[in-house]
């Protein structure tokens, strides 16, 4: 469930925020402002929008309670930084933080569990180090062109990394099929979210999040032209994240509309 996995590198990064934060390493970041909500962080955003896909399952409701209680102890410990007591602070973090963030991933791994024991699906230990990444079930939508595409678009990605090198013939090519289905990909999503009713602001944030892709698709084969960038591995692992993060972060929200429209 690569969905689930990848909201937990959310919840990951959004306690590494305020450890960081608590011992004055970086400014408090927008994320924590609202710190004693759940529902705010973008790990919550998932569980309480697309991730309600598995609300039907026992450990959604128990996720659920555990990113809770994450957050009221979150919440704590940056109202004790802001009164002065660091000490305490870093006492909580240490102790009942820690432990209510270890729950949050635990639960992760219970709903993963009975996803998977749902769908019938065993999952694979992953290879060591880098590897081609397999379409997962768990980023369906339900509308047959755009799943369609998005598994192409992994497929492609998964080409270009077992090219030779990176400026040669073949790569050249694939990089090229890979940014044309790209551009074809996000008209055929922008045309169904017009049509599928979705609020013009969400339209609006996700077309912009399509063109920050293409304006970085532009960049990195700007940089394959200049040798800046010499590693199949790291192309491949940049297209594979955007292909997924977006797909995770805002095509799934299109499953929603996926029922009513005509597909
Ligand atoms: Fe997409
Ligand atoms: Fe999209």
């Amino acid at each position: 469930m690569l969905d689930l996995d990848l909201a937990a590198s959310w919840h990951h990064m959004y306690a590494l925020h305020i450890d960081l934060w608590i011992d004055g390493l970086e400014e408090m970041p927008a994320s924590l402002k609202d710190v004693g909500d759940h529902t705010a962080c973008d790990f919550g955003k998932w569980l309480h929008g697309s991730g309600r896909r598995y609300a039907h399952l026992p450990g959604y409701a128990n996720l659920v309670e555990c990113h809770k209680a994450f957050h009221v102890c979150a919440h704590e410990a940056v109202a004790l930084q802001q009164a002065g007591k660091h000490e305490e602070a870093r006492h909580l973090l240490a102790t009942t933080f820690s432990r209510a963030s270890s729950d949050v991933v635990s639960a992760i791994g219970v709903l993963k569990d009975e996803v998977s024991k749902e769908r019938g699906f065993v999952r694979q230990p992953a290879n060591a180090g880098h590897s081609e990444w397999q379409w997962d079930a768990s980023l369906e939508i339900g509308v047959s062109a755009i799943d369609s595409q998005h598994k192409a678009l992994l497929q492609l990605a998964n080409r270009i990394f077992r090219q030779d090198s990176v400026g040669s013939e073949s790569a050249t090519r694939a990089m090229s099929t890979f940014g044309k289905l790209l551009e074809l990909h996000f008209s055929t999503e922008e045309m169904f979210m017009r049509r599928c009713g979705m609020p013009e602001r969400q339209i609006s944030d996700h077309v912009t999040a399509h063109n920050k892709i293409l304006e970085t698709y532009v960049l990195i084969n700007l940089d394959i032209a200049s040798g800046m960038v010499t590693s199949i591995t790291d192309i491949h692992d940049t297209i594979v994240e955007w292909v997924i993060s977006h797909v995770v972060e805002f095509d799934l929200d299109l499953a929603q509309y996926a029922e009513n429209t005509d597909k």
